[in-house]
């Protein structure tokens, strides 16, 4: 149960992150990571540091509870001392794992769904077959809106070579595939030909067959089997989470100039927010998130659609 928030009413919210920031730096990592934001790293959990209007915000994340008490503890002890000129107020929410954090609220989050150009005929029945057909696997599926999102990119960026790691039934590829223009192409990569055999008749269906070339093994072949030379002007990754840190790393030099690599699930479920959870997915998509954000080759965009979404754009 390792995430616990505290909301501070203050006049000096930036002021307190500055303090925190420089009186932890001989004790902790402690570093500013924006105009009024900062973390605070130590041995047992980390502190985020974020000033709004008349408020501070404290965000303590730790791998178990007394490691969170412990992180709160000293948080709250500075800040508190700090604090000559107004009394603070700080009660910390009861701890919850990542996993319990609502992305979005559901209330809107129901909103931007009702809010979207809908799917269509075509998709909305490759979505009932694919539930009809691989029963809970069917989670996997992009959602209506994240395809719609999809369409938007490829034809915002005007792309006419795309590459897909993690095809499933065929939803996202075919959001993809419609968007590109007559004569574009869609590398699609999956390792399983019995899911993606339930999208082919509906690829054809849609009239975009001839543009997607299905390669069945493991993306990572397939993608370091192709020439080494930028090709290709949007990527998307949707496959197997360990694999995330690969996937990015042969994809960047295979985009041209001005070219979209778009991640699907990089917040694992609330997950990456959570240090208690370690598995080998969560760390590597930590790791490519972290990567990313500092990759001087990419301006980079995170985004609370569905599970978490990063548009990286090659510069
Ligand atoms: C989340 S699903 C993709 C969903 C798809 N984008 C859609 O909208 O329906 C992940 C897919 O990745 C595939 N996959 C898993 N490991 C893979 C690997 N090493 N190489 C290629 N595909 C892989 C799975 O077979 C599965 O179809």
């Amino acid at each position: 149960m390792p995430l616990s928030t505290a909301f501070i009413a203050t006049e000096r919210p930036e002021r307190y992150v500055k303090q925190l920031i420089s009186h932890m730096g001989h004790k902790a990592d402690a570093k500013h990571t924006g105009v009024g934001r900062g973390t605070i790293a130590f041995r047992s959990g980390t502190c985020s540091l974020v000033s709004s209007a008349q408020k501070l915000i404290l965000i303590a994340a730790a791998a178990d509870l007394d490691s969170l008490n412990g992180v709160q503890d000293v948080i709250a002890r500075h800040l508190l001392r700090f604090a000559t000129q107004e009394e603070l107020h700080l009660t910390w929410s009861d701890p919850k794992p990542g996993d319990a954090v609502e992305i979005v609220a559901p209330v809107v989050d129901d909103y931007l769904r009702a809010h979207c150009t809908p799917p269509g005929e075509l998709l909305d029945k490759l979505a009932e077959t694919t539930r009809e057909a691989t029963g809970r696997a069917a989670g996997m599926q992009v959602a209506a809106d994240e395809g719609a999102l999809l369409q938007m990119l490829v034809r915002l960026s005007g792309a006419r070579r795309a590459i897909e790691v993690g095809v499933f039934t065929g939803y996202s590829s075919l959001c993809i595939a419609r968007a590109l223009p007559a004569d574009g192409y869609l590398l699609a990569c999956d390792v399983s030909s019995e899911w993606t055999a339930i999208a082919r008749p509906y690829w054809e269906r849609a009239g975009v067959d001839d543009r997607i070339d299905l390669k069945i093994g493991p993306a990572l072949d397939t993608l370091r089997a192709l020439p080494e030379e930028p090709a290709f002007d949007f990527a998307f990754i949707d496959a197997d989470k360990g694999n995330y840190p690969g996937y990015y790393q042969e994809i960047v030099p295979r985009l041209v100039p001005g070219g979209l690599l778009v991640l699907d699930n990089v917040l694992l479920g609330g997950r990456v927010l959570d240090p208690a959870f370690q598995g080998d997915d969560h760390r590597a998509m930590r790791r490519v998130n972290e990567t990313l954000a500092h990759d001087e080759r990419l301006d980079v965009v995170m985004l609370p659609v569905r599970d978490g979404v990063t548009l990286a754009r090659k510069r």
